[in-house]
């Protein structure tokens, strides 16, 4: 996975920053090329001249220093250096940014957006996958600020690898210990195997919530923010697949570089969905569609007028029709929200609607919020989820549909390289440090 790739290692400010060289060689041992970017801090724990060393490759530590410094990598990566802005040609021939250790200072950089050094410049030019590897003492960790940064770094699909618990430094224990080399080298090799994994597949994602019109200024809605929908787009793409992202009005904005078709209705919604899915290999049907519509619209606004009796009549069942009319090897999945007896009903409607995939999720978890607890109900199995940000399920759920479209041989180049890679780089469900990435991910929260 390793062999031909790019790998940018940001090192920040902390005692663990030691453990990086130990990084450096891990990934050079696998035939990766690397490249380190330091923060001034970070050289004060280690010499830039060690990981040139180490890393066969000028160092990075000056963002006002030398700007085509004259980088050894392979050809690909090479051709999009363009030698005049040093952080910008590293952003770009970079497959992935992985820090390791990120400081409780670095991470609060990376989530304001703030740019004042060489690695915070080179995170904030990359579009390739950012892998946070926290290491602070622990009470830095704990602080409420610190927890509330890396949920932001999260939910904005950055991988957050450890802190693992243990003696610290400081002589102290608990959480804060920079996670092993091995756990952080498996997760960039698992954000490689990802980041392809849907190369040029056609993805179409239904998101938001739809608007049934009363007169010309009420509707009839719900509340759902479009959030769970617009994650599965924005991981999708970061896939490398073409998305279209049918929407409807949501408390956010959609994310860049998918296209979008902006709806309000569910008829609306319907004619885009069914247009778009006749060339879609994988169906997301994320939006809360209204059940019921009004039957007749008002043309002038209603007035207060005594008492109101609106009459409804039901919507397109939008899931159920993309499913009647679905292409050969094409995967669908469908989301449904249930107040009771969530479990049996989600197991219905994936046999009444003939979807592959029901994500089940909870009243009160799901609507508006940043974190969500899914099931993933299957005709035989159904996979209770931690919470985890929308970004996290986002990315299960992506999985899962990878591996569905691979099981009906609708895999294509990418899917059969993911699957090749799943047999040396085990997903993180069958990998044995997944509980303490869990572990971690339960007590960042
Ligand atoms: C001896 C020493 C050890 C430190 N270890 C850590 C650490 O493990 N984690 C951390 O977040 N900050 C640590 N700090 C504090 C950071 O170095 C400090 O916040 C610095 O501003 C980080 O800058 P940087 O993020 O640009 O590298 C340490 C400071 C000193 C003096």
């Amino acid at each position: 996975m390793l062999s031909g790739r790019t790998v940018a290692v940001g090192v920040s400010g902390g005692i663990a920053a030691y453990k990086a060289c130990e990084l450096v060689r891990w990934l050079k041992a696998r035939g990766s090329a690397v490249i380190v970017v330091m923060t001034r801090g970070a050289a004060e724990f280690v010499t830039p001249l060690t990981f040139q060393t180490l890393s066969g490759n000028p160092v990075v530590h000056d963002l006002w220093g030398d700007q085509s410094p004259g980088f050894d990598l392979p050809q690909g990566a090479a051709r999009k250096v363009g030698g005049k802005v040093g952080h910008v040609d590293v952003a770009e021939a970079a497959d992935v940014l992985v820090i390791a250790p990120a400081t409780a200072n670095l991470i609060a950089r990376l989530v304001h957006g703030e740019a004042p050094d060489a690695l915070t410049s080179v995170a904030l030019a990359s579009r390739s996958p950012l892998i946070v590897c926290p290491a602070m003492d622990v009470e830095m960790w704990r602080n409420p600020v610190t927890q509330a940064n890396v949920r932001t770094l999260r939910a904005r699909g950055a991988i957050v690898v450890g802190p693992e618990s243990g003696p610290l430094a400081s002589g102290l224990e608990g959480p804060g210990r920079l996670a092993d080399i091995e756990t952080i080298g498996q997760a960039v090799e698992e954000a490689l195997v990802r980041r392809a994994s849907l190369e040029g597949v056609r993805v179409l994602v239904g998101a938001g919530r739809t608007e049934e019109p009363i007169d010309p200024v009420r509707v009839l809605t719900n509340r759902s923010s479009g959030k769970m929908g617009f994650a599965l787009a924005e991981g999708a793409r970061d896939r490398g697949a073409e998305v279209t992202l049918v929407a409807g009005p949501a408390s956010i904005d959609p994310p860049e570089r998918v296209k979008r078709v902006g709806v309000a209705t569910a008829a609306e919604m319907e004619k885009a969905m069914v247009e778009a899915s006749r060339s879609a290999e994988v169906v997301l049907m994320a939006a809360a569609v209204a059940d019921f519509r009004p039957r007749r619209v008002s043309t002038r606004k209603v007035k207060r007028d005594g008492s109101l009796e609106l009459e409804l009549e039901p919507n397109p069942d939008i899931l159920a029709r993309l499913a009647s009319m679905r292409r050969k090897g094409q995967v669908l999945i469908g989301f449904a929200l249930e107040t009771e007896q969530g479990l049996r009903r989600a197991r219905a409607k994936l046999q009444e609607k003939g979807v592959d995939l029901i994500v089940l999720n909870a009243p009160g978890e799901a609507i508006g919020s940043d974190t969500n607890r899914v099931t993933l109900v299957e005709a035989r199995t159904a996979r209770r989820l931690p919470v985890l940000s929308k970004r996290e399920v986002a990315e299960e759920i992506l999985d899962r549909a990878l591996e569905l479209r691979a099981a009906r041989g609708g895999a294509g180049r990418a899917g059969r390289a993911r699957q090749v890679a799943a047999r040396t780089v085990p997903t993180p469900r069958a990998r044995p440090a997944a509980p303490r990435r869990v572990a971690a991910r339960r007590e960042a929260r």
